[in-house]
């Protein structure tokens, strides 16, 4: 079975964009693969803010996962932080990576622009991904479009130290989320719904209650002509309300558009709403589930020690590869 790994970040809550672009995908990918996820806390120390509780965050993203469907019998759930050797191989990678190729990084270079007083880390942030992901002969990186770059010079590192010292790491492919279902913010459906969208009622949030989440869909942007139809150019409002609506119910994009046929605004609307209202609630049950157990806790318990292991072996094969360190017997 392929092994596919991915990362998280811990910061802001998570998107029904989220929801349906990635969780709902990783949550079919569980079984078809060996599945590894973790909470990249340490990343998010590259972008720290006062407003960032890393800790809290955490444990609110894997109870949220759980929530979601993510069977933690299928999948090995770990936190970034907890497992010493992604920082340990992250250096010696570092010492493999060259300074131009970091420089091309879209994000670095677009993150960098916004605050030009950013941190070291910011910089080599692309090499401890490339840790995480070389640390556990990783097949497959399911991420966004935006981390594309990234999981290519994880790729380029494996190369180029197989090359140097021999056979050391799967080479990892990238595994794009398809781009069918990417769900645009309700006010101003011409942009993907997005965390950081500074006007929090065209995002709809996991944790949302009832009233804000009817009140959000309620009052989407629409457009004149009060036909129920899929056109992403001239009805981007509707269109977007039919994906999410197609999504959730699992039915195609026609039979939205004919069920819905003689149908104002306002009554698909409250459609949409109603279903969203139904998954968002399944969700926020079992979320309140998981934060009030000791669930999470054993979870990771149980999981640490098997990560460990593999990543031990992998930093410790590395070590002997380059020469450092005692020698020993693998
Ligand atoms: P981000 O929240 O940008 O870090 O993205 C995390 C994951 O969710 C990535 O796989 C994205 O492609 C996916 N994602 C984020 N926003 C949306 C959206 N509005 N529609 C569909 N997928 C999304
Ligand atoms: N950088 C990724 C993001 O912001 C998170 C991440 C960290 C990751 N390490 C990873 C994703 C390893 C996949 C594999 O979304």
């Amino acid at each position: 079975m392929k092994r596919l790994l991915t990362g998280l970040q811990p910061t802001g809550v998570i998107t029904l964009g989220n929801y349906i672009g990635a969780i709902k995908q990783m949550v079919e990918y569980q079984n078809d693969y060996e599945s590894y996820i973790f909470v990249a806390d340490l990343h998010s120390l590259t972008v720290l803010n006062d407003e960032n509780n890393i800790k809290e965050n955490t444990k609110s993203l894997i109870a949220l996962y759980l929530a979601c469907g993510i069977d933690p019998k299928k999948n090995t759930i770990f936190i970034q932080s907890d497992n010493e050797y992604h920082t340990n191989l992250a250096w010696i990678l570092e010492c493999h990576t060259y300074f131009g190729e970091l420089s091309r990084m879209h994000q670095f270079k677009e993150k960098s622009k916004k605050n030009t007083n950013f941190s070291a880390g910011l910089f080599t942030y692309p090499v401890l991904m490339a840790a995480d992901i070389l640390l556990y002969d990783t097949d497959l990186v399911p991420v966004g479009i935006d981390q594309k770059q990234h999981v290519e010079i994880a790729r380029d590192i494996a190369i180029r130290f197989n090359k140097k010292y021999g056979e050391t790491f799967t080479v990892p492919d990238c595994l794009i989320t398809k781009s069918g279902t990417k769900i645009m913010d309700l006010v101003t459906p011409d942009k993907k719904m997005s965390k950081s969208a500074e006007n929090k009622r065209g995002v709809i949030y996991l944790l949302d209650s009832e009233s804000d989440i009817r009140k959000k869909i309620m009052s989407a942007t629409t457009d004149s002509d009060m036909l129920v139809k899929y056109d992403k150019e001239n009805k981007p409002g509707i269109s977007n309300l039919i994906s999410i609506y197609s999504s959730l119910k699992n039915v195609s994009i026609e039979e939205v558009e004919e069920e819905f046929k003689n149908s104002n605004y306002g009554n698909f609307k409250r459609a949409v709403a109603d279903i969203v209202v139904e998954e968002l609630t399944k969700i926020q049950e079992k979320y309140n589930y998981y934060i009030n157990s000791d669930c999470i806790d054993k979870i990771l318990d149980e999981n640490i020690d098997k990560v460990r292991k593999i990543a031990k072996d992998k930093y410790d094969l590395v070590k002997e590869r380059i020469s450092i360190g005692r020698s020993k017997k693998l």
